[in-house]
């Protein structure tokens, strides 16, 4: 038996995703129609011996949680719970405290998925290969390729070439070492609880010996960091392994990145699911590339989308809109003869006529062949706004005939002009 778990983080982290993030957990923000880790779970599903899926994070369980779990739940047929942590406990402190629920049944590995990351995952391969080059014991980690430049934002892997096993890891290095990353998604045997107990013992040990404050504070003692703390040490002692892929994969640490997820995503369903991916016909919208549209939702007939486009629930779109390379998300409106260009329209937004929202596409560029999450600051050097996609928070109104060009609106805003380059408070 395997099992999944996925590492959803806490209403903390995510900082990088607002104002997207005010409304909704970051790993539920809809990409290609399905919330982020539904394509997690997805690809958990197609891994035959996997029956159950473990949510861990530091959110509160609220109600758009329990919602999600309950319709995964459903339609995968697997069992999906969630285990809260009493505060973030690091990448691997969740693993360790719950590590009664993990290994309960005797699995015989589980994958381990950080939440913001996307990808076609490879997870079949990673078994097979895990089984090839371990007796049970061993861990493998999913790598792929990136420029030395873009390594550097990374945990990077030095791998003996003949075996792939991980000889060196080192994360966020100061100068080059490897273009092969660290993709967040990993597949331990439980094994993987033997360095979790020694990086917590030490923790503990630490924390007694340090200063007055620390001890103040007891549950930092237990947060463990996979990154930091076990795969620098498991490196090169024969435990560890890496599965490179050419599969799409990116981090999703800022909006800007959705539209690359939502674009790659999509691109999948012509394998997956085709029947999500809206057609041309008569009385319908002009359709160009790849386009998923809510069922519930209202597309004038002479609009024209795509490509790499979602139209959410309840959506209403009006005559003669164009849309490309945008998410309108859920309850939205967008007026007539109005121009939406990498974009992202927050829930229940109404957007006038004959304006035009724009966005200059970043982070990473999905134009450039070979993408992968840069570091973009929001503000360049002499303190202006870099060029961003445009993101317009939830229940915003843009008037009709106005401009809003690389802007990001915060929600309840009801916006009187054109806007370029500016964050709207
Ligand atoms: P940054 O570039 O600094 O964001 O680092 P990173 O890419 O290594 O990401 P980070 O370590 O912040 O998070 C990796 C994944 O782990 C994400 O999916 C987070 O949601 C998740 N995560 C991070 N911290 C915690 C935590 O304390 N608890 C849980 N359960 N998940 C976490």
């Amino acid at each position: 038996m395997i099992k999944g778990i996925i590492l959803i983080g806490g209403p903390m982290k995510g900082t990088r995703f607002r104002p997207l993030s005010l409304e909704l957990p970051k790993p539920l923000f809809p990409v290609a129609g399905f919330p982020m880790i539904y394509h997690h779970i997805e690809a958990c599903s197609k891994v035959p011996d996997l029956k159950e899926v473990l949510l861990i994070g530091f959110y509160q369980p609220n109600a758009a949680l329990n919602h999600f779990i309950m319709e995964v739940h459903q339609e995968f047929k697997l069992q999906v719970r969630y285990f809260q942590e009493y505060q973030a406990l690091g990448t691997a402190g969740g693993l360790y405290h719950f590590r009664d629920q993990i290994l309960a049944g005797n699995p015989e590995a589980f994958f381990v998925m950080n939440a913001d990351v996307c990808g076609d995952f490879p997870l079949n391969e990673m078994l097979e290969f895990h089984r090839k080059t371990g007796n049970g014991d061993t861990h493998t980690m999913l790598g792929t390729e990136a420029t030395q430049q873009q390594s550097l934002n990374y945990g990077c892997i030095v791998e003996n070439k003949d075996t792939h096993e991980v000889v060196h890891y080192v994360e966020k290095p100061g100068s080059y070492v490897s273009s092969i990353i660290n993709c967040g998604t990993y597949l331990f045997s439980p094994d993987i609880m033997k360095y979790l107990a020694a990086a917590f013992q030490k923790n503990q040990e630490n924390f007694c010996t340090d200063s007055i404050e620390s001890s103040l504070s007891p549950s930092t003692k237990e947060c463990i960091f996979l990154e930091s703390e076990i795969f620098m040490d498991l490196a090169s002692t024969g435990k560890l392994f890496v599965y490179q892929t050419t599969n799409f994969w990116s981090q999703v640490k800022s909006a800007g990145a959705t539209i690359y997820a939502n674009r790659h995503y999509l691109a999948i369903y012509h394998r997956t699911h085709p029947d999500r991916l809206a057609k041309n016909g008569e009385g319908k919208p002009t359709i160009i590339g790849d386009v998923y549209i809510h069922p519930s939702a209202s597309v004038h007939e002479s609009a024209t989308l795509g490509p790499n486009v979602t139209v959410g629930k309840n959506v209403v779109i009006g005559e003669g809109v164009r849309v490309r390379e945008s998410l309108v998300l859920e309850g939205s409106t967008i007026l007539d003869h109005t121009l939406i260009l990498y974009s992202i329209i927050g829930w229940n937004s109404v957007v006038g006529s004959w304006s035009r929202v724009e966005g200059t596409p970043n982070d990473p560029n999905p134009n450039k062949p070979f993408a992968k999450l840069e570091v973009s600051d929001l503000f360049n050097s002499e303190g202006k706004l870099n060029p961003s996609i445009t993101v317009i928070g939830s229940n915003v109104q843009i008037p009709s005939e106005v401009v809003i060009l690389n802007s990001l609106v915060l929600p309840h805003k009801d916006l009187g002009r054109s806007y370029k380059n500016q964050i709207i408070l």
